[in-house]
């Protein structure tokens, strides 16, 4: 579509692109949101898993015979009685993954500290967490490694292209560091549920998942029954951030217990345990080498990076993804490493492999600028590439560039002087930093059905889920927009199995894929109810052909007269004695699809403000402006809502967060929320969050790309490049704490 046309249709738009409130906000602020732990049935019992608290080493003896006899206790389960658990097949499909290889209780060898032992079931939660501590397990244990160096790792190459070792040598300006980040904890307020209902061979499970359909896939697999035998109900999330994507072995836990005693079990994990067994972003390890001419133009860029995975998964990191494509650069070298430790399997975290890589690359861009005494910013305008180097493929839409110009103008970045520690206010030393950000614009498989009915509504459903980014709010959009209704008329159904296939909540994709199916279901279904107005025998316009007929704002009329003259789609149902009329749409998926035509990416520009008080060694982010290029924003309030959640996480990743693990017993000896120091409000100041609304249908009739993950991309190396301004000292090793500083 030629830009121009794509500009009216949009300025048409009566719904879509307005910033409309939340249509499920209502439930949520009065308590009515059904999360997966709301929900109780008669006689449901509780149970707590049995935790090992050993990281390596074998299971020697277990005695449940105290905890069996104490009050309420229905059932303590363990290898030996919890039933047959299957693994899930090998393969490489997102709609049957898990992280964690091997089902709960497979056998006695424990591979990381928290990994489930046994399982305490009774009448009360008080009770099963009572039999669950009164579990005796004596362990052979060995000493785990939990060790966050990962130079044991062999390295092999992802993407290559000239010769980067060769330029890298020769070259006169360069640098070569390395970059550490600790393990992440997703930390979603949410705590992972399971609620599982057991019935004459069927489970339905309550669950607190991403990915509704893998869920229940995965749920079948180990539970040895069919897919038609698990439904799966995900009504709302309380955020997940990649740590809820894949089921966990808690999971199966809850369902063998249900399935076992014929009774509803509950199983709610502790905030302890989310440490454990529901994933991390692993630690990483990079090393980043760039070499330049002496005008900052890219002649070498070489990125490793290493990440560790639990003893029973093969999750990698992808650091490397943005690097193949950010810059121009004819020499570039991306290898990978992987080793494994006595840890529970790490899993996606938001914005998984771009968002760690960035933060290497991102400071390691800023390091150079500041060796070639070049303006961070220009740096990136000098080596800002034409097409996908990477791929040898056009961008299908790019605007790095104008996200640094129109964020440096919001920030006053011409006003910087560079030299460190030079700028001061209010007795405060100023630093600012800026880095960039990228990524993927991506669709999955999705179907949707959309329904007018007898009642002057409309239904959409899907069986994706909201995680709480929007997506009942979202779809009452497009269906609004769509079937020109007002926004109240729409009802939006998601979150369970016996929904038409819809995708999984990650990767920022969700919006991006229900698009093409959404609008594909309500032409269909506009096109049926007109086909049926000039069919049907009690319809005002039977025996008119269809052709004639429009559908506008409700009303069936002709085409030549105004839309008041013709009759309303609820009135000609009634008078028709139609209950409702249905349209289903489809839309193909992009993601792992082979090499794309065009490179499909969003973009976006960090500019960051932090103050440093060496007195009193007091640092604060005081102010940021970010710019972000994801095509055409649905709804200005919940794409704010996600940038400003993602650049929140950015400080505490840059500032706060990391889970140590203890090196004796291998345990995360942080896991809590007093330890593992999560932002608040106080650390987080306003966000000024700006975004560049560039058309472009690539994607989706729409031009709207996920806004996710992206606002998370350069937060951290940002914020690092800031405070090398102010103080001088370049933090390598997240989170940046400080004693750094002071030294
Ligand atoms: Mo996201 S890490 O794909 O939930």
């Amino acid at each position: 579509m030629p830009e121009n046309e794509i500009a009216s249709k949009w300025n048409s738009h009566e719904v879509v692109g307005k910033p409309t409130n939340r249509v499920d906000g209502p439930l949520k602020v009065t308590g009515s949101a059904m999360y997966s732990s709301d929900y109780h049935f008669p006689g449901m019992l509780y149970a707590v898993p049995v935790f090992a608290t050993i990281a390596e080493g074998t299971i020697q003896s277990m005695d449940t015979s105290v905890a069996e006899k104490m009050p309420g206790v229905k059932a303590v389960y363990h290898r030996g009685n919890i039933g047959k658990l299957f693994r899930v097949t090998p393969n490489k499909d997102m709609t049957m993954k898990t992280d964690e290889l091997r089902p709960p209780f497979e056998d006695d060898t424990i591979r990381y500290y928290g990994q489930y032992v046994a399982v305490a079931v009774a009448e009360t939660l008080e009770q099963a967490n009572a039999a669950a501590e009164a579990v005796k397990v004596s362990y052979a244990a060995k000493a785990p490694n939990v060790s966050t160096n990962l130079s044991d790792a062999k390295m092999k190459v992802d993407h290559q292209r000239g010769d980067a070792n060769a330029a890298f040598s020769a070259a006169e300006h360069k640098i070569d560091e390395s970059y550490e980040t600790p393990v992440f904890v997703h930390s979603a307020i949410e705590l992972h549920a399971t609620v599982a209902v057991y019935e004459n061979g069927n489970f339905t499970l309550y669950e607190t998942t991403q990915a509704i359909s893998n869920h229940r896939n995965v749920m079948a697999q180990i539970l040895g029954v069919e897919p038609e035998n698990v439904k799966v109900i995900s009504k709302f999330l309380g955020s997940g951030f990649g740590g809820k994507l894949w089921p966990w072995t808690h999971c199966a836990l809850a369902a063998a217990s249900a399935r076992n005693l014929g009774r509803p079990v509950k199983l709610v994990i502790s905030r302890k345990m989310a440490f454990h067994a529901t994933g991390h972003r692993p630690v990483i390890q990079q090393r980043v080498k760039l070499a330049a001419s002496k005008d900052g133009k890219l002649t070498a860029l070489i990125h490793e990076h290493t990440n560790h995975m639990g003893m029973l998964d093969n999750y990698k990191e992808n650091c490397g993804e943005a690097t193949k494509y950010f810059y121009s650069c004819p020499n570039v070298l991306v290898s990978s490493g992987l080793t494994k430790r006595n840890v529970g399997s790490p899993t996606s975290m938001r914005g998984p492999g771009a968002v760690p890589g960035l933060w290497a690359t991102e400071s390691a861009m800023d390091e150079l600028a500041i060796k070639l005494g070049i303006d961070p910013v220009q740096l990136r305008i000098v080596n800002e590439p034409t097409k996908d180097e990477g791929l040898d493929i056009p961008f299908a839409s790019r605007h790095l560039i104008d996200c640094y110009k129109l964020g440096a103008e919001k920030f006053g970045w011409k006003d910087r002087n560079p030299e460190v520690g030079s700028m001061t206010k209010d007795g405060l030393v100023l630093g600012w930093g800026t880095a960039g950000a990228a990524w993927i614009a991506e669709r999955l498989p999705a179907t949707a059905s959309v329904e007018l009915r007898q009642d002057g509504t409309a239904k959409v459903a899907c069986g994706t889920q909201d995680i709480g980014t929007g997506t009942y709010t979202i779809l009452a959009q497009i269906v609004a927009e769509e079937l020109q209704l007002p926004l109240q008329k729409v009802e939006v159904v998601l979150g369970d199995t016996s929904l038409p296939q819809g995708p999984l909540s990650g990767g920022s994709m969700v919006t991006g894929s229900l698009i093409p199916a959404v609008t594909q279901a309500c032409s269909k279904l506009t096109d049926a109810l007109l086909s049926a107005a000039s069919s049907s025998p009690f319809s005002p316009y039977s025996g008119v052909d269809a052709k004639e007929l429009k559908y506008s704002h409700g009303m069936i009329h002709r085409k030549e007269e105004p839309e008041q003259n013709g009759i309303a789609f609820d009135k000609f149902l009634q008078k028709c004695n139609f209950n409702n009329f249905v349209g289903s749409g489809t839309s193909a998926g992009t993601f792992g699809g082979g090499k794309p035509k065009e490179s499909k990416h969003s973009y976006g520009a960090h500019f960051i403000e932090i103050t440093w008080q060496p007195e009193t060694a007091r640092l604060r982010v005081n102010r940021v402006v970010t710019v972000i290029d994801a095509g055409r924003i649905l709804n200005p309030k919940a794409g704010r809502n996600q940038v400003e959640g993602s650049i929140a996480m950015g400080i505490g990743m840059a500032m706060l967060e990391g889970a140590r693990y203890e090196p004796t017993k291998g345990a995360p000896i942080n896991s809590n929320f007093a330890d593992y120091i999560l932002p608040v409000n106080l650390d987080v100041p306003h966000l000024d969050v700006h975004f560049l609304e560039r058309e472009n249908t690539d994607l989706n009739s729409y031009g709207a790309r996920g806004i996710g993950e992206i606002g998370l991309a350069g937060v951290a190396s940002a914020i690092a490049n800031a405070v090398y301004h102010a103080t001088g000292k370049r933090i390598r090793q997240l989170p940046i704490r400080i004693e750094d500083l002071l030294t």
